[in-house]
C-alpha cells in the first residue's frame, strides 16, 4: 500500500505546543527537582541553563533543519538528505532510542496513574507509610504491568488519531491545563511555612559542589528534557510548515521549557523543605516525599489529585512524541497503514515495557552489565543513545549541509530577517563546539564516569 499524503500540523502554533508537549515531562517533573536536590542546588540550575542555550539549543536547530527540509521520519530524513551514504543509519540508532526510552518511560507513566488513582481513592494520611506504599505498587508484577499498559494503551490511542486530531488537540488542551495547575501548585506551596529554604536552595549557588558529574547530568539532563537526540524534532518538524519561524520555535520551546523545569522546582522543593525532608530524595521525591508532604497538608489530598494529574499529562504529551517517531518510521520505511504501524510499535515496546516494570520485583536480580533492565534502558537511552544521535545531528548539518541553504532553511528561504553575524555564530556552534563537548561527554559516560 502506497503511503498517501504526509500528515502536517494545522499551524505554527501547533507545531509550538507539540514540541511543548514533548519537551514538558517527566523530565521537567520528576527528574530536574531531584537533580536540582542531589546536585547542589542553584549552581546545577545555571550549569543547566548555559548547556540549554549554548549546546542544546542549537542541535534542536540541527534537529529542525533535518526534519524541514526531509519532510520525512527520522530514517528517511537522512536518506534523502544524504543519498546512498551511512547516515541513514543515525535514523536508526534514533528510531532505537526512542524504544529504548519508551519502554521505561511508560512505566513512570504508569506509576503516575497508579499515584493519581491513590490520590482519588485517599489512600495517604500522615499516618502511611510512603516508602513501602511506593514499594509496594513498584514491586507487585500484576499492579505495575496493569498501570504500564494502561499508559501505553492510552499513548496508542492519541497517536491513532493522527497528527492533527490525535497529536496537535491533545497537546494544546494539555499544555493549557498543566501551566495552570503548575502555577497553582507553585503559589500554594511558596506560602507554606519555611518554604524560603527551598527557594534559596534554588537560587542561591553554591560552586563548591560542583564536580564533572554535575555538568554530565546538567547536559544529559537537557537532551532528554528537550527530546533531543530521538528523532522526536526530526519528526514534528517534517510535519511542519516550511514558512514556520524555525528560530523562533526552537526558543520559545526550550524556555517554555526551563521555565517549566524551573517551576517545577519551585512546586517542589519549598514543600519539601517545608516538611523538614531532605532534597536529596532522588527518584522517590515525586512517590514518596511529595505524597507525604500532601498528607500532612491542609487541602492536602485535592493537591496531591491535581499533582499526579499534571504528572501523567506531561509523561502523556512526552511518550506521544517518543512514540512518533517510531510509529512514521514503520509507516513510512514499511509502507503499512497509521493503525497497523502504532499496533506493531505499541506490542514491540509492551515486550520491552514490561521486563523494565517486572524489574522491581521478579526480574529484580536479573541483570545485564550489572543493571536491570529498567537501570539498564535508562541508562543506555538518557546517558549514551541521545548524546551519540544529538551529536551526529549537529555533525550532519555543520558539516554536510551546505552553508547557503542551512541559512535558507533557518530563515525560511529569506521570509525572516536573521543578523548574519547570529547565523555565523551559531553555525560555529553546530560545526565545532556541539559536537566537540557533546563527543567528550560521550566518552566520559562511556567510561562510567
Ligand atoms: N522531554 C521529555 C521529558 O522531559 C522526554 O520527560
Amino acid at each position: 500500500m502506497a503511503v498517501k499524503e504526509r500528515d502536517s500540523f494545522k499551524s505554527s502554533l501547533g507545531v509550538i505546543m507539540a514540541l511543548i508537549g514533548s519537551a514538558i515531562g517527566l523530565g521537567n517533573l520528576w527528574r530536574f527537582p531531584y537533580l536540582v536536590g542531589t546536585n547542589g542546588g542553584a549552581a546545577f540550575i545555571i550549569i543547566y541553563l548555559l548547556c540549554i542555550l549554548f549546546l542544546c539549543m542549537p542541535i534542536m536547530v540541527c534537529e529542525f533543519v533535518i526534519g524541514r527540509r526531509s519532510q520525512a521520519n527520522v530514517f528517511g530524513a537522512f536518506k534523502k538528505l544524504a543519498p546512498r551514504t551511512g547516515w541513514k543509519h543515525t535514523g536508526v540508532l534514533a528510531v532505537l532510542t526512542c524504544l529504548t526510552l519508551l519502554s521505561f518511560y511508560v512505566v513512570v507513566g504508569g506509576w503516575t496513574i497508579g499515584y493519581f488513582v491513590k490520590s482519588l481513592r485517599m489512600v495517604f494520611t500522615p499516618q502511611s507509610d510512603f516508602a513501602a506504599e511506593f514499594s509496594n505498587m513498584i514491586t507487585s508484577s500484576s499492579e505495575s504491568i496493569l498501570y504500564t499498559v494502561l499508559f501505553l494503551v492510552i499513548n496508542g490511542c492519541v497517536i491513532l488519531g493522527g497528527v492533527r486530531k490525535g497529536i496537535e488537540r491533545t497537546n494544546k488542551y494539555l499544555m493549557t491545563a498543566l501551566a495552570i495547575l503548575i502555577l497553582f501548585i507553585v503559589i500554594y506551596s511558596m506560602t507554606l511555612p519555611g518554604a524560603r529554604k527551598g527557594i534559596d536552595f534554588l537560587f542561591n549557588p553554591d560552586f563548591s559542589k560542583v564536580k564533572f558529574s554535575t555538568v554530565l547530568n546538567a547536559l544529559g539532563q537537557g537532551f532528554l528534557s528537550l527530546s533531543i537526540g530521538c528523532g522526536t524534532v526530526i519528526t514534528y518538524a517534517s510535519y511542519a510548515n516550511k514558512k514556520d519561524n524555525l528560530l523562533k520555535t526552537t526558543t520559545i520551546t526550550s524556555l517554555s521549557d526551563t521555565v517549566f523545569a524551573l517551576l517545577a522546582g519551585m512546586a517542589i522543593l519549598p514543600a519539601v523543605f517545608s516538611a523538614g525532608m531532605s532534597p536529596t530524595e532522588g527518584a522517590g521525591l515525586a512517590f514518596i516525599s511529595l505524597p507525604y508532604v500532601f498528607s500532612g497538608m491542609p487541602f492536602g489530598a485535592l493537591l496531591s489529585i491535581f499533582f499526579y494529574f499534571i504528572l501523567f499529562a506531561a509523561a502523556l504529551s512526552s511518550s506521544i512524541s517518543i512514540t512518533e517517531p517510531i510509529v512514521a518510521f514503520v509507516r513510512e520505511e514499511f509502507k503499512t497503514s497509521r493503525f497497523k504501524a502504532t499496533l506493531q510499535t505499541i506490542l514491540i515496546t509492551l515486550i520491552f515495557a514490561v521486563l523494565c516494570a517486572l524489574s522491581f520485583g521478579v526480574l529484580a536480580d536479573f541483570k545485564l552489565f550489572g543493571k536491570t533492565f529498567f537501570d539498564l534502558f535508562d541508562y543506555i537511552s538518557s546517558n549514551i543513545f541521545l548524546a551519540i544521535c544529538a551529536m551526529f545531528a549537529a555533525v550532519f548539518v555543520g558539516w554536510k549541509i551546505k552553508e547557503e541553504d542551512f541559512y535558507d532553511e533557518i530563515t525560511s528561504n529569506g521570509l525572516y530577517k536573521i543578523p548574519r553575524w547570529l547565523l555565523k555564530t551559531l553555525r560555529i556552534f553546530i560545526k565545532y563546539i556541539a559536537p566537540i563537548v557533546v563527543a567528550v561527554i560521550i566518552i566520559n559516560s562511556l567510561l562510567g564516569h
